[in-house]
């Protein structure tokens, strides 16, 4: 455990840049230190390793004074990542990984399998250690290298002063994911410095916000949204922030609908009477324990009513789902990034459970997003509404307004009880 007590900074001659702040970092916690600019957060971060001496107060790391290690031991424990991720040009990738791991004169052999071992985790081919960045295709590719480059001298917790601060929306999404991956795969600790409170509330399991070098609030993600602590704490997270505004819709399990079901042992002419029954185009499949194992759209089923083929041979296996208790938010925005429809929910035996469907999530976003402005726009064109066909009523009793009425029947719903 990384504890810190009283700790205060004041650099010669200013004001307090970091004001007696007291936390507890558990191991293996994602912690994000968050605030407007000159808050003192990089003054935090970098005491925690003492590229910044405190002043007064006390850092422990398992029990152990920092003050007391010394600097090689400490930053042995502790990586840092600078602002930008990155890599050297003129070094190849193998290189660049075990930069760190060369300053601590690892043996060729132990850098070398430390190399393989990384590129691997972010799902790139072993051959590109030999190459250089300009070689890598695209940003992205050289963007996982920085990544993984901060994990490579084995340290047990990592600093990260926003690291992907400078990187456009859909890299810097990507990159978020893969951190919070690596994350939890490898069980280390995180302290991730960001003034982004979509980022922070993606990855941290606690946010300490941070203003005039003091602590505003220290807690989870959930509790700062439910609970801000002041009215500081209510600006920062915004107005509009999704599903904030509806602190009873957090996980998908708030989200999610009944879905209709077939048996794995069924004929597929059974599943199409439970398709035809629920009017729905696409139906999951299940085992005995309603164990989720795979899915079928009318097509699939055609296809194999055609081949002479069995239900089990017919279905597709291969499908993107949710767990139960996985934030909403970070579904909403997977579901609009892979442009899938519907999604099955399951829990940790991978039992169906839920389902979300595009469609209903929709429905969420635009409440949470446009959320009462919305319900009274819709109220004023309702009002607006109703006054013209009084209007029209008025001068040709034989005017319908039956356009305004029309139907929006969605067909492509599915999986879905009407
Ligand atoms: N080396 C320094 N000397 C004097 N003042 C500094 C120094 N570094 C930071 N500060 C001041 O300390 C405060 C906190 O800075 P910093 O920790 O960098 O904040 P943040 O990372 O939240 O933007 C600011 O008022 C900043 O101007
Ligand atoms: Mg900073």
């Amino acid at each position: 455990m990384l504890s810190i007590k009283n700790l205060t900074k004041v650099y010669s001659g200013h004001k307090k840049a970091v004001d007696d702040i007291s936390i507890d970092v558990q191991s293996g916690e994602f912690v994000a230190f968050i605030g407007t600019s000159g808050s003192g957060k990089t003054t935090a971060l970098r005491m925690i390793n003492r590229m910044i001496e405190a002043t007064s107060g006390q850092i422990t790391i398992d029990g152990k004074d920092v003050r007391k290690m010394n600097a090689v031991e400490l930053r042995r424990s502790i990586g840092y990542v600078i602002q930008q991720i990155g890599l050297m040009p003129h070094m190849t990738i193998k290189e660049n990984i075990v930069l760190v791991p060369k300053l601590w004169k690892w043996s060729q052999e132990k850098k070398d399998k430390k190399a393989r071992e990384l590129i691997k985790l972010v799902d790139l081919p072993e051959e590109y250690l030999d190459r250089y960045p300009s070689e890598l295709s695209g940003g992205q590719q050289q963007q996982r290298i920085g990544v993984v480059r901060a994990l490579a001298a084995e340290q047990d917790i990592i600093l990260m002063d926003e690291p992907f601060g400078a990187l456009d929306p859909i890299t810097r999404d990507t990159l978020q994911d893969l951190v919070k991956e690596l994350q939890k795969k490898l069980g280390k600790t995180f302290i991730f410095v960001t003034h982004d409170m979509d980022e922070a509330i993606k990855l941290a399991d606690r946010i300490c916000i941070m203003s005039n070098g003091k602590v505003v609030q220290y807690d989870t993600p959930d509790n700062i949204l439910r609970h801000p602590a002041n009215d500081f704490v209510r600006d920062f997270i915004g107005q509009n922030r999704l599903i904030q505004d509806r602190p009873n819709m957090r996980t998908v399990q708030d989200a999610m609908i009944k879905p209709i079901t077939v048996g794995v042992n069924e004929t597929l002419n059974t599943a199409v009477d439970i398709m035809r029954r629920h009017r729905i185009d696409t139906i999951f499949v299940v085992n005995n324990q309603n164990k989720f194992l795979g899915y079928m759209d009318i097509e699939d089923i055609n296809q194999g009513l055609r081949g002479g083929k069995e239900l089990i041979d017919t279905m597709q296996r291969d499908i993107y789902r949710v767990n139960v208790n996985s934030k909403l938010q970070d579904t909403v925005r997977t579901i609009l990034k892979r442009n899938v429809r519907n999604v099955p929910v399951v829990n940790n035996q991978d039992t169906l459970v839920g389902l979300i469907t595009r469609a209903n999530l929709v429905d969420i976003v635009y409440d949470s997003i446009w959320g009462e402005g919305a319900e009274e726009a819709q109220y004023e064109a309702e009002r607006n509404e109703a006054e013209q066909s009084k209007q029209q009523e008025k001068t040709s009793a034989e005017t319908t307004v039956n356009e305004n009425n029309a139907s929006h029947d969605d067909t492509s719903d599915s999986g879905v009880e009407r």
